[in-house]
C-alpha cells in the first residue's frame, strides 16, 4: 500500500467529525491528496446500512447482529473506497473504524474484544490503520455537546457511554504503537495541534 490509513476515533460528540475537517484541510493545504470518509457509511450500501443501525424505528439489533452490520458496512467500505485510495497513495481519513466496534459492541456490550477483533481482522487482514487517535473525554461532557435529535446508540444511558470510553482506553493498551488518545475536552483547535503532534511524531506522513 502506498498511501497512509488515518483513523479517528472517540464517544458521542467528542468532537471526531470537527477535528476530520481540520485534518483534511491542513494536508490539502500542504497539497497533500486526501480521501475522507466515515463509518458506518462511506459507501451506498454502507448508507443504507448505517440507516438501519442508527434508527430510532423499527426493532433493535440484538448486540451480535449489530456487530455484523457494522463490520458489512465496513468490510464493503474497505473494499470500494479505502484500500483502492491506499492504493493511489492517498492519504484516507477515516471518521470512526474498527476501533469503534472494539469499544461499542467489544466492551460496552460486552461482547468481547478479542471476538470484535476476529471478526474484523477476517476482512481486515493487513489493511489496519497506520495511525488511530482516540478523542477522549468524559462523557457527560461530549454528549452536551449534542444538540437535537439523537441517533439510536447516542441515546443509550450515561453508563454505556461510560464503558464506551473504558473500551476505549483499553483499545489503546491493547495497541500502543498504533493508538493514541487526545484529550478531547480542550477547544478544538487545541484538540488539533495535539493530533498534529502525534501525527508528525509518528512519521507516518512527512510535514
Ligand atoms: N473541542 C470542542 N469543544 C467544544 N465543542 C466542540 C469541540 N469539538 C466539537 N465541538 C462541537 O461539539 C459538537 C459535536 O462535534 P462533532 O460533530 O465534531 O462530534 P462527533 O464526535 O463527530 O459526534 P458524533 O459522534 O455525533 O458524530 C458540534 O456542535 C461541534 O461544533
Ligand atoms: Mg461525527
Amino acid at each position: 500500500m502506498k498511501g497512509k490509513f488515518i483513523t479517528i476515533e472517540g464517544p458521542d460528540g467528542a468532537g471526531k467529525t470537527t477535528q476530520v475537517k481540520k485534518i483534511s484541510d491542513y494536508l490539502r493545504c500542504k497539497n497533500i491528496e486526501v480521501l475522507v470518509t466515515r463509518e458506518p457509511g462511506g459507501t451506498a450500501l454502507g448508507e443504507k446500512l448505517r440507516e438501519m443501525l442508527l434508527t430510532l424505528e423499527g426493532e433493535s439489533p440484538v448486540p451480535e447482529a449489530e456487530a455484523l452490520i457494522y463490520a458489512a458496512s465496513r468490510a464493503q467500505l474497505l473494499n470500494k473506497v479505502i484500500s483502492p485510495a491506499l492504493k493511489r497513495g492517498c492519504i484516507v481519513l477515516c471518521d470512526r473504524f474498527v476501533d469503534s466496534s472494539l469499544a461499542y459492541q467489544g466492551w460496552a456490550r460486552g461482547l468481547g474484544i478479542k471476538e470484535l477483533i476476529n471478526i474484523n481482522g477476517w476482512f481486515l487482514k493487513d489493511c489496519w490503520p497506520d495511525i488511530t487517535l482516540i478523542l477522549d473525554i468524559d462523557p457527560c461532557q461530549s454528549l452536551k455537546r449534542l444538540q437535537g435529535k439523537k441517533d439510536r446508540l447516542e441515546r443509550e444511558a450515561l453508563e454505556f457511554h461510560k464503558r464506551v470510553r473504558e473500551g476505549f482506553l483499553k483499545v489503546q493498551n491493547l495497541y500502543p504503537d498504533r493508538v493514541k488518545t487526545v484529550d478531547a475536552s480542550l477547544n478544538p483547535e487545541e484538540v488539533f495541534q495535539k493530533i498534529l503532534f502525534e501525527i508528525k511524531k509518528s512519521g507516518i506522513i512527512k510535514m
